[in-house]
């Protein structure tokens, strides 16, 4: 299997053989949406993905960005976090926001061997993720890999579900906050 890291730019011309592995994955999601999202996700600071092929088919993504400062990912977040654990500067957090694997190919590791490979290039100090509220498998598979539960936020206008369960992941020691 082949990992490679993509640009949003990359990214952006590989879109034609992501998108069909998305629709396989998330068959319940609006591809106009998808579209929408991802022209203004892959044009963003920090876009990264990484790619997974066999033979030169692609069998698995995962991308993300980091969380720009006055960012709503944390609007509503229930319950209520300690103060300034959402605070975002555009360089605290990185946002998984799809991982999938096609079909045939699951269940062998090469999930989390995706989202390693992401996380481990990553400079933020933390990353986080959006599960879905009734995908309790998913939900216990990060769990797993060791992410923790933050909380529930709402889902916005645009999104496919009214509720969205947040995880997150400490990737290195937070940088200190003062000079002293
Ligand atoms: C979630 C997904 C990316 C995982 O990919 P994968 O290649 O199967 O992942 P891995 O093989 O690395 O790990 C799967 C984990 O689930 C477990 N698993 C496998 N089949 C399972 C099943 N039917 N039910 C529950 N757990 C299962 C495995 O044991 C493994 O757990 P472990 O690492 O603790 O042993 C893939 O199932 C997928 O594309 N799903 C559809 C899209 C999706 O839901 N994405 C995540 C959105 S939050």
């Amino acid at each position: 299997m082949d990992l490679a890291h993509l640009t949003g730019t990359e990214a952006q011309q590989r879109l034609g053989e992501i998108e069909p592995l998305y629709a396989e994955a998330f068959p319940e999601s609006d591809l106009d949406d998808y579209r929408w999202r991802m022209r203004r996700q892959m044009a963003s600071p920090g876009f990264e993905a990484v790619t997974a092929r066999q033979a030169a088919a692609l069998t698995g993504f995962v991308y993300g960005l980091p969380l720009p400062a006055g960012t709503t990912w944390w609007d509503g977040l229930e319950p209520a976090a300690p103060a300034g654990f959402t605070t975002e500067t555009g360089a605290r957090t990185f946002a998984v926001i799809d991982l999938a694997v096609r079909r045939t190919h699951r269940g062998r590791g090469l999930g989390r061997r995706l989202l390693d490979e992401l996380l481990a290039g990553r400079t933020e100090e933390r990353a986080t993720l959006a599960t879905a509220p009734h995908e309790q498998a998913n939900q216990e598979m990060y769990r797993r890999w060791g992410w923790r539960q933050v909380g529930r936020v709402p889902g916005g206008a645009k999104e496919t579900l009214a509720a969205f369960d947040l995880y997150a992941i400490d990737l290195r020691e937070p940088e200190p906050t003062s000079s002293t």
